[in-house]
C-alpha cells in the first residue's frame, strides 16, 4: 500500500487540539483511498522553547527532512512575548522557512456561501470570491542582509534590506503561473515598482515569463492599489503573486474580506520540501477549551494532499464535506450565528468526517 510519512508538529496554544483532528480526518482519507499515513511528532514554537532552549531544534528539522510532508498547528503564546526576536517562537517558523526552503507561500481565501455573512463587506461584493495568495516567504525584507539596530553620533538607526535576485524571483513567478493555469487563467503581479527597484526587476522578471504562459491573462498592481482592489472588487481575483512583506499583509486582507480566520489553510512549498498549517494562531485564551476551529487545519491537510501527494480528489471531497457541514448549520463559537448549531472542535471534526463518507458514496 502506497505510504506516506508525514511530520506532524502541534506547536502551541490550540495547536495540538487542532492538528488531532486533522489526523483524524487523514486517517478516514487512508480508509476511503487505501493509501498509508505514518505520522511522527516534533517540537517547535513555545513548546520547544520550553524542552530544549530553542524554537526549532534540530531533532525536528532532520524529521522534515526525512517526511513527505510537514503538517503545523500554530505556534506562539504570551508566555514567549517578552523574549528577544531571534528567540521567539516566531524565529522557529521563519527558520524552518528558510532551511527547508519553502519559496512559495500558498494562501487561498474563498467565500463559503454558508458563511458570507460573516465577511465584513457586503454580500454581493464578496459573493464568489476565490483567489489564492502566492507569497514569497524565504526571502526579501524578512532575510536581507544588512540588518540591525546601530548607534552612530549619539543617535540610533535601523537598518532592514530588501533583496531579490531574479531566480529567486522567477521560480515563484513561475509556481504561481503554473498554479493560475489549473485554475481560472488569471494572475495579478503585485509590485512598488512606481517607487522601488526591486519591484522593478521583480516586473521584468514576470514580463520574461510571461512569455511560457501566453493562456494566462496577466495583470500588475501596486500593491496601494492592490489593498484597495481586494476591498472593492474581490471576487476579480483568481492568483495573485507577491513579494515577501506585500504577501504577508495582503493575504491578511484577503483572509478578512472573506470572513473567518478560522477557515483559511495554507501551504508553504519548495522544490523539494512542502509544509502546512492553518493561517491562524496558537490563540492562547481558548486552549484547552475544546471549542478551537479545527476547518483551517483540516483544509491544509486537504492541501497537502493535492499538493504533496497528488490526491486531488480526497482534496476535493474534503473541501465538499466542509461545505456540507457548514450548510447544515454546523459552527464552532467563531463562525456561530443566531439559527445555526454550536458544536466544539471535536463535533465539527465528527460532522465533517460523517460528511465525508456519505459525500464519498454519492461521488464514486
Ligand atoms: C505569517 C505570520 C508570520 C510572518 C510571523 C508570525 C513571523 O504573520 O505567517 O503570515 O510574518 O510571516
Ligand atoms: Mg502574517
Amino acid at each position: 500500500m502506497k505510504t506516506y510519512k508525514i511530520a506532524v508538529l502541534k506547536g502551541d496554544g490550540i495547536g495540538p487540539e487542532i492538528v488531532e483532528q486533522a489526523l483524524r480526518v487523514l486517517d478516514k482519507i487512508s480508509e476511503l483511498y487505501g493509501v498509508r499515513f505514518e505520522y511522527e511528532e516534533g517540537l517547535i514554537g513555545g513548546e520547544a522553547i520550553d524542552k530544549t532552549g530553542t524554537p526549532l531544534p534540530d531533532e525536528t528539522l532532520e524529521l522534515c527532512k526525512r517526511s513527505d510532508a510537514i503538517l503545523l498547528g500554530a505556534v506562539g503564546g504570551p508566555k514567549w512575548d517578552d523574549l528577544p526576536t531571534d528567540k521567539r517562537p516566531e524565529k522557529g517558523l521563519l527558520r524552518i522557512r528558510k532551511e527547508l526552503d519553502l519559496y512559495a507561500n500558498l494562501r487561498p481565501a474563498k467565500v463559503w456561501e454558508p458563511l458570507i455573512s460573516s465577511s465584513p463587506l457586503r454580500e454581493e461584493v464578496v459573493r464568489g470570491t476565490d483567489m489564492l495568495v502566492v507569497r514569497e516567504l524565504t526571502s526579501g525584507i524578512y532575510y536581507g542582509e544588512p540588518r540591525g539596530i546601530f548607534e552612530e553620533g549619539g543617535k540610533r538607526y535601523a537598518l532592514n534590506t530588501m533583496k531579490y535576485d531574479e531566480d529567486e524571483i522567477r521560480r515563484v513567478v513561475r509556481k504561481a503561473f503554473e498554479i493560475a493555469r489549473k485554475r481560472r487563467k488569471k494572475l495579478t503581479s503585485v509590485d512598488k515598482a512606481n517607487v522601488l527597484e526591486v519591484s522593478a526587476l521583480w516586473r521584468q522578471v514576470v514580463e520574461e515569463e510571461r512569455e511560457n504562459f501566453p493562456d494566462v491573462e496577466l495583470e500588475h498592481l501596486y500593491v496601494d492599489n492592490c489593498a484597495m482592489q481586494l476591498v472593492r472588487r474581490p471576487s476579480s481575483f483568481d492568483v495573485i503573486v507577491t513579494g515577501n512583506i506585500f504577501g504577508d499583509i495582503l493575504s491578511d486582507e484577503a483572509g478578512v474580506v472573506v470572513g473567518s480566520l478560522g477557515m483559511l489553510p495554507s501551504a508553504s512549498v519548495g522544490d523539494r520540501y512542502a509544509l502546512y498549517e492553518p493561517v491562524h494562531g496558537s490563540a492562547p485564551d481558548i486552549a484547552g477549551k475544546g471549542i478551537a476551529n479545527p476547518i483551517a487545519t483540516i483544509l491544509s491537510a486537504g492541501m497537502m494532499l493535492k499538493y504533496s501527494f497528488g490526491m486531488d480528489s480526497a482534496h476535493d471531497l474534503i473541501e465538499k464535506a466542509v461545505e456540507r457541514t457548514l450548510e447544515e448549520g454546523y459552527r464552532t463559537p467563531d463562525i456561530w450565528s443566531e439559527g445555526t448549531k454550536r458544536v466544539g472542535t471535536k463535533e465539527m471534526t465528527d460532522r465533517i468526517i460523517y460528511n465525508m463518507e456519505r459525500l464519498r458514496d454519492e461521488t464514486p
